[in-house]
């Protein structure tokens, strides 16, 4: 009997679908099971842009939902990103027609991840997106297949490479935020609008992807606290430093009795930890079990070879495997996500202040923080040049981020502080 040839259409041609096409060019023995993957349509925005690789061949649709309900595909793969518009139709219109779906969209699960499992489920089909969350390290299949015997109670990492390149030069070099960042939108580590990186927005559509997946809940991307690292100042990464951390975005999702906490915060991580010894624009996450314990996953989390690399395994498992929910249990069953409240979280934290130099600030600074009742761990008051002010830094026990919040505001009123406390929090990981 002949290999079953699988006819895939591929939308969206940028760095993920050209590496895509690539891979499948210089990988013609790429048959899992046997069967053959063969492209048999391709659309992107525009039909002129010269490709990596020649497209001639292959039938050109204008439209992605046509390309998605065409008879002459058996897998539709979308690659052209964004939370609505022509992705989510042509994957909406592709699970109708009963097609598995391949994806590398995180905003488009993370957003409209519960009902599109309706319909994959409904029709019967795959809905896969290992390339969604960090790249080529393949943290979808564990958390949806090799922990499904496990009950996850968390898991943090980095998820956005870019925020974690820029945070790793900014503290190698003692350069500014700014000046970094337009470094790395010459080197292509950025794109032009940062936005959705340095906002912690991309990290957060990955986060929730993986709290759908550790929990067997509906994503709930609303309800994710979201901070970037926009706001980031070269003197907290070297205060950090002499405190004995490393400030890194930390993307989580933990599982209490009170519901679920999905957050991005930058938040100082101690020295010699695994997260924040990843430096540069790799990605790293810690998956936490009651019964298998602790695992650390590191490696690329963007760029065409990577993420084709991932796309590929998905169209692997399309061509092997037996169909499986799409977030670890049915559409319908997944349970509820109930976010918890603010005012419920609890945790270290870090302090700056930038006060003026006169006797008594540190007096009345701990005065508000004793009233309050925040109790301090360790204290910092270092000179340093052009801060325009005297930084004090001091780090908290656990604490209620209410408690905390109400001290800041009442500090920031005192007349020798400069300007509001920075708070940053320190990873419970
Ligand atoms: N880049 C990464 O490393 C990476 C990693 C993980 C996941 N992802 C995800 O993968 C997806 C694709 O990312 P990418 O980096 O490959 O993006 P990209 O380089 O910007 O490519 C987007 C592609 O979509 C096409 N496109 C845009 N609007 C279209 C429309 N209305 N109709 C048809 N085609 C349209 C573009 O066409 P033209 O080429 O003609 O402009 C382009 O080929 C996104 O969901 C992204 O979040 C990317």
């Amino acid at each position: 009997m002949s290999p079953r040839v699988w006819r895939i259409g591929v939308a969206g041609l940028g760095t993920v679908g050209g590496g895509l096409l690539q891979f499948l060019s210089e990988r013609p023995d790429f048959a899992p099971a046997g069967g053959r993957a063969v492209i048999t349509g391709v659309t992107a925005r525009s039909r002129s842009r010269p490709r990596s690789i020649d497209i001639s061949a292959i039938p050109w649709f204008d439209d992605p939902v046509a390309l998605a309900t065409s008879p002459d595909i058996d897998l539709f793969v979308e690659l052209v990103g964004g939370s609505d518009g022509p992705a989510k139709a042509a994957v909406e219109a592709a699970l109708k027609a009963g097609k598995p779906v391949v994806t590398a969209n995180k905003a488009l699960i993370a957003e409209h991840g519960a009902e599109l499992a309706a319909l994959a489920e409904t029709a019967g089909v795959p809905l896969l997106f290992e390339a969604a969350v960090m790249g080529g390290t393949p943290a979808v299949k564990m958390l949806r297949e090799a922990m499904v015997g496990d009950d996850v109670v968390g898991v943090a990492g980095i998820l956005n490479g870019t925020c974690n390149f820029i945070l790793s030069e900014m503290e190698q070099r003692g350069a500014s935020f700014a000046d970094v960042l337009s470094e790395a939108q010459r080197m292509g580590y950025a794109e032009a609008d940062p936005t959705m990186d340095v906002g912690g927005f991309d990290a957060a559509h990955k986060v929730t992807i993986l709290a759908a997946l550790a929990f067997g809940c509906a994503p709930n991307y609303a309800a994710a606290e979201i901070e970037g690292i926009d706001q980031v100042d070269l003197l907290d990464i070297r205060l950090a430093r002499d405190l004995g951390y490393r400030i890194r975005l930390i993307a989580s999702a933990d599982r209490t009795a009170d519901g679920v906490a999905v957050r991005v915060h930058p938040s100082l991580v101690a020295q010699g930890h695994p997260l924040a010894e990843t430096r540069g624009a790799l990605n790293a996450l810690f998956i936490e079990g009651t019964r298998i314990g602790r695992i650390f996953i590191q490696g690329p989390g963007a760029g065409a070879g990577p993420t084709a690399a991932a796309v590929a395994a998905d169209i692997a498992d399309v061509m092997t495997l037996p169909v499986r929910p799409v977030f670890q249990r049915p559409a319908g069953d997944l349970k509820p996500f109930v976010a918890v409240a603010p005012t419920r979280r609890v945790g270290k934290a870090y302090l700056r202040l930038l006060v003026k130099d006169q006797p008594g600030v540190i007096a009345a600074v701990s005065e508000t923080l004793a009233e309050c009742g925040v109790s301090i761990d360790s204290f910092l008051q270092k000179p340093v040049e052009d801060a325009g002010g005297v930084p004090i830094v001091l780090t908290t026990h656990a604490i209620a981020e209410s408690v905390l919040t109400d001290a800041i505001n009442r500090i920031e009123k005192l007349p020798a502080v400069l300007e509001r406390p920075r708070l940053l929090r320190i990873a419970r990981i």
